[in-house]
């Protein structure tokens, strides 16, 4: 070991810490994830050898350490300050008269940036080192959270490009939660029984506060920084906020340099108006003076700065009427009811439909036809009904009942227990028909090129595909076919390739392709690895669902009901006889039945016993030890710094196993 080693874990850390910079700040990864995970195990592995070489400014140490009883307090260098408001026009314009009063005659510059509505978080770094992250508290002290923050990629654990570091370093900014990567986390937590957050702020918060740091790394956290102080702080706020890219913390890229107020209210008036188009919730901008010195010399009252405000955004609703309710039938058959309106300007674009989520909404709102409603155009970009205006509600207007029928096939609408919405069950439905066939030819299914949504539409429409398992037929259309608009030989051929080639598709992709309600891919794929093969995920009960991880009561009933419904069992069967893939081999330990009649080689040191306590173990579990390996041998255990036995296994294709996997066969057999 010596030197050579410690210049590999260091260059692998440089590595590892370049494309993390590149991939959660620059959001420009050069290398596959593959690569990275490959850079990440040796890291591991050599951290796991030499444990005496292990940092704590290692990327290793983003996954989590050890779970905490109660966060430590912390009191903070200088207090957190909030920021003082303005909701209008002249509030902004008496916060610029009250700045240029107090520092009369000079020129004076506003950086604006954007309100970034998450949770505000302080970081401290000791020559270059991540030491401190601490939340906000009270303002004078708060919460050391360093564990967890440890967990967010885009906090750089030692400052980049800084061969020379600040002794003293706080960076302050806000932690924050794209809308998407909520939605998904709560759509997950939602299907597996667990407790939804009522937005990404929120859920930030509830983050944050987890005593599991290893829970924490798995929630999307983004952080974006907007003040720097220490040694070496510039004289500029524009300055910090360059000096904090070098040091690799993202920033908000829409910041800008204002040179008058006015410019400040147009930033301002702009963002209001822009805000929908970023992927993540704002709640106003922050405007703050852009020299240092003078923020220093305007000092604060209370709470806040005298130098800086935040202007908040109003909020936009708008009042309309309620000319009818419609319902929309996705594409595996949910409900949606939609708000047919009279015409409304909201937000720059003219609306007339708006979303009712479903009947609970509808019921608790008492929305009625013919209301006055309030239509919100929030976070999301489709506008929802907020609120009935009941004080001008029409005497006429009656209590809304859900339809029972679906509007497209008139099948009975169908609401599972505890769920909230409805479903059109008829997978035949014509709503449902071209979204399932599209669903199921599409790249994470069955991966069949030309049945995007054109060619399906037009199969459909034609009378060529009634549901998915009429794909694996076409080829007995094949003439029909190349005589089509927009078809011919060449394609019609490459399409029955695909076809053909989708029957290799791996189990779980069929599964998921099916399109059973709430089974997504990585769904379908714990399905599959626990029970194997169709027969038994047809038979399985909700218990013996739930049973599997991250498989919450609704989603097993899903898959129950499913299989119940007879025209799916037949359509299975047909995709079964077509010859597509439903089971996999069982994964290895269950093979290790016993290990009875089966001989083993030890090779190199194991961590966690002797060869001796080794060989006593299998023995006593009726197994075998030898001490050279031939084609006899069923298994070589490989330690540690393992010898020629190893290549020699290798050669004969013999099975190893490491020392894991070595315990995990006795612990079976146990
Ligand atoms: S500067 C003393 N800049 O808004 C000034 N704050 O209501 C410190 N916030 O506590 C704050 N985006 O959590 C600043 N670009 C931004 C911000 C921002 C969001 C939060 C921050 C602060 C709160 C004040």
């Amino acid at each position: 070991m010596g030197t050579s080693i410690e210049k590999e874990i260091e260059e692998l850390r440089n590595t590892i810490r370049e494309h993390d910079y590149r991939y959660y700040v620059l959001a420009e990864p050069t290398i596959s994830d593959e690569e990275y995970d490959k850079l990440m195990r040796r890291l591991i592995e050599l951290e796991t050898k030499y444990p005496h070489l292990r940092t704590p400014d290692s990327p290793t140490q983003r996954v989590g350490g050890q779970p905490l009883k109660e966060f430590p307090t912390v009191t903070h260098r200088t207090p957190m300050l909030s920021l003082a408001n303005a909701y209008t026009e002249e509030e902004l314009l008496d916060f610029d008269r009250r700045v240029r009063d107090n520092i009369a005659s000079e020129q004076i510059q506003y950086m604006c940036e954007l309100k970034y509505d998450g949770v505000a978080l302080s970081l401290t770094y000791d020559h270059g080192i991540l030491v401190l992250g601490a939340t906000r508290g009270d303002g004078i002290s708060g919460d050391d959270i360093t564990q967890n923050v440890k967990t967010i990629h885009s906090i750089p654990l030692r400052l980049r490009a800084a061969i020379n570091p600040p002794t003293y370093l706080e960076v302050r900014g806000e932690v924050y939660m794209n809308r998407a990567d909520f939605e998904t986390m709560n759509e997950e937590r939602r299907l597996a029984g667990e407790k939804t957050f009522a937005n990404p702020r929120n859920s930030v918060a509830g983050t944050l506060k987890l005593q599991d740091p290893s829970l924490v790394a798995q929630r999307p956290l983004q952080f974006v920084a907007y003040y720097l102080r220490g040694d070496r702080a510039p004289l500029h706020h524009s300055e910090c906020l360059k000096q904090l890219e070098a040091y690799g913390f993202p920033t908000c890229k829409q910041s800008k340099l204002c040179h008058s107020i006015h410019e400040v209210i147009e930033y301002w008036k702009y963002w209001e108006q822009h805000r929908n188009d970023l992927p993540f919730d704002i709640d106003g901008i922050v405007v703050k003076v852009n020299s240092l010195e003078q923020q220093e010399r305007l000092g604060a009252i209370a709470k806040s700065p005298r130098w800086a405000i935040a202007c908040k955004f109003a909020a936009r609703h708008a009042e309309t009427q309620l000319r009818s309710i419609i319902l929309q039938v996705g594409r595996l058959g949910t409900i949606t009811p939609v708000a047919v309106l009279e015409p409304v300007y909201l937000g720059g674009t003219t609306i007339s439909r708006a979303t009712l989520h479903n009947e609970d909404y509808i019921r608790n709102l008492d929305v009625r036809i013919s209301d006055f409603v309030l239509i919100e155009k929030g976070g999301d970009v489709i506008p929802k009904v907020s609120a009935v205006i009941k004080e001008k509600r029409p005497p006429s207007a009656v209590p809304y009942q859900f339809p029972p029928m679906c509007p497209v096939c008139n099948a009975p609408l169908y609401r599972p227990k505890g769920e909230i919405n409805y479903y059109c069950e008829n997978s035949n439905c014509p709503a449902q028909l071209k979204g399932r066939i599209t669903h199921f030819a599409s790249r994470g299914a069955m991966d069949i090129e030309g049945l995007g949504e054109a060619n399906v539409e037009q199969l459909v429409d034609l009378h060529y595909l009634h549901n998915c398992a009429d794909i694996y037929d076409l080829h007995q259309k094949q003439r029909e076919l190349e005589s089509l608009e927009r078809w011919g030989k060449k394609k019609v051929q490459n399409l029955l390739d695909a076809i053909e080639r989708s029957k290799q598709q791996p189990f779980h992709r069929v599964l998921y392709a099916l399109g059973i309600r709430h089974v997504g891919a990585s769904v379908a794929q714990r399905i599959v690895e626990k029970f194997c093969i169709i027969d038994k995920i047809q038979n399985a009960t909700v218990e013996e669902l739930t049973a599997v991880q991250g498989i919450g009561p609704e989603i097993a009933e899903s898959i129950v009901r499913y299989f119940q419904n007879a025209s799916n069992r037949t359509l299975i069967e047909r995709l079964r006889k077509a010859g597509l893939q439903f089971e996999i081999q069982p994964p290895i330990e269950t093979k290790y039945t016993t290990l009875a009649g089966k001989t083993f080689v030890l090779t190199g040191t194991l961590a966690s016993m002797t060869r001796d306590e080794a060989k006593r173990k299998i023995e006593s579990l009726g197994g075998r030890v030898t001490s050279s390996v031939s084609k006899n041998t069923d298994y070589v255990i490989v330690g540690t710094d393992a010898g020629a036995k190893l290549d020699k296994a290798r050669a004969l294709g013999i099975t190893t196993l490491d020392e894991n996997q070595f315990l995990a066969m006795i612990s079976h057999n146990e």
